[in-house]
């Protein structure tokens, strides 16, 4: 039998980033998730990709929208994180809420932002695996905040060697 939760364990040795990634439903309602299965795929044309749980309430949502924008969290923006990765909750409610350039709602304070037009989706298994292609991005000099065996962690920089 394959052994699923040992499966987990031994992909959450992959340290990756935490993103929060954000849409306007059919109505205009915004809609977002944390997600760490971010990953750059292309520069010439700019393309990210990220993958969707099919169980999501906010597949369809995803799966109509033109446009999507990934934000990557600063370490600072660990509630942040919690907050966008409960189901069903207005995730968005009290914050103040401008649209990026693409047309995405905009997360404030992040490491970076990229602000995509929806390309492809893909069939991933239990996941939809969208890509985008980059049409505007930004980046501040905040630490990013780290995910690491199912627990957030920061950056320890190797000291410089010169
Ligand atoms: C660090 C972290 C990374 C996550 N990455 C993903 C992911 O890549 N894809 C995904 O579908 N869910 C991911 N999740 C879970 C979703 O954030 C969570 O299921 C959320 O409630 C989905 O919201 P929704 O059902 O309203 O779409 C992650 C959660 C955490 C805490």
């Amino acid at each position: 039998m394959f052994d699923q939760t040992a499966f987990r364990n031994a992909l959450g040795t992959f340290a990756t980033g935490v993103t929060i990634v954000t849409a306007r439903d059919g109505g205009g309602k915004p809609v977002g998730l944390t997600a760490n299965s971010f990953n750059s795929v292309s520069l010439d044309p700019p393309m990210v990709l990220w993958s969707l749980a099919l169980s999501s309430g906010n597949l369809e949502a995803f799966r109509n929208a033109k446009n999507w924008a990934v934000h990557i969290l600063a370490v600072t923006q660990e509630d942040m994180s919690n907050r966008f990765a409960r189901g069903g909750a207005d995730k968005f409610a009290g914050m103040d809420l401008d649209d990026g350039p693409e047309g995405a709602p905009l997360i404030r304070g992040c490491a970076a932002r990229f602000g995509c037009r929806a390309r492809f989706e893909y069939e991933g298994g239990d996941h939809a695996i969208f890509l985008g292609e980059v049409v505007d991005f930004e980046q501040t000099d905040a630490d990013p905040l780290i995910f690491h065996g199912g627990r957030y962690g920061r950056l320890e920089n190797r000291p410089n060697p010169d």
